[in-house]
């Protein structure tokens, strides 16, 4: 069974939702370890009511290289296959992505390239656009890049506030992240540039 890291900073729900379906069997990995650089974080809470493994690292005002080490000796002791970005709010460094080539996903609340960065749903209705969604991908040292997994597209209605269109899209978000995640450690992938291909 792949064994799955999850690092979080906030409400968790992104994890929640791939807890659930680890629980019922419709996921078929473990989850090794939670991680949060937030003591206060609701996601730590809810990993530790679930029983699951999590710790917090407290990464305020720590240099980023000596934190990231930190985080990936604790991955490496918890013997991580993938490492899931669930509202992880911290840039990972170049020599952590590399401690983990291919390995590290990342969710973000918009159909990426588009929208890129914090309050990715506030960007979207400023824009204008009709239709956005969320994007799974895997990570490299630039903030919400690297090759996309999956994606959903969801409509952004006239009436709509951050509020309404944030949750059409979190919905969203809670189906593909585990589909990305069954995907990436399937072991199926191909990567020609920046596409992911399924398939040999
Ligand atoms: C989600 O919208 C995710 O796409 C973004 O941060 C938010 C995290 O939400 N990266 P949650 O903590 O998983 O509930």
């Amino acid at each position: 069974m792949k064994r799955l890291g999850i690092l979080l900073s906030g409400r968790g729900s992104n994890f929640e939702a791939i807890a659930d379906n680890v629980a019922a069997g419709i996921l078929r990995a473990e989850i090794a370890i939670v991680i949060s650089n937030r003591p206060e974080a609701p996601g730590l809470a809810a990993a530790r009511r679930r029983s699951l493994p999590a710790i917090c690292i407290p990464s305020k005002g720590l240099d980023r290289t000596i934190y990231d080490a930190m985080l990936s000796e604790e991955l490496k002791k918890h013997a991580v296959d993938l490492v899931c970005l669930a509202g992880y709010m911290r840039l990972l460094s170049a020599g952590f992505i590399r401690e983990f080539p291919g390995r590290v996903l990342n969710i973000h609340p918009s159909l990426l390239p588009s929208f890129p960065g914090l309050d990715a749903q506030h960007q979207a209705l400023d824009h204008g656009v009709k239709v956005t969604g969320c994007t799974v991908h895997f990570v490299d040292e630039y903030l919400d890049s690297g090759p996309i997994l999956v994606q959903a597209a969801v409509p952004v209605l006239d009436d709509d506030t951050v509020e309404s269109l944030s949750a059409r899209i979190l919905k969203e978000e809670h189906r593909i992240y585990s589909e990305a995640i069954r995907m990436a450690i399937g072991g199926a992938l191909r990567i020609e540039g920046r596409r992911v291909l399924s398939g040999a």
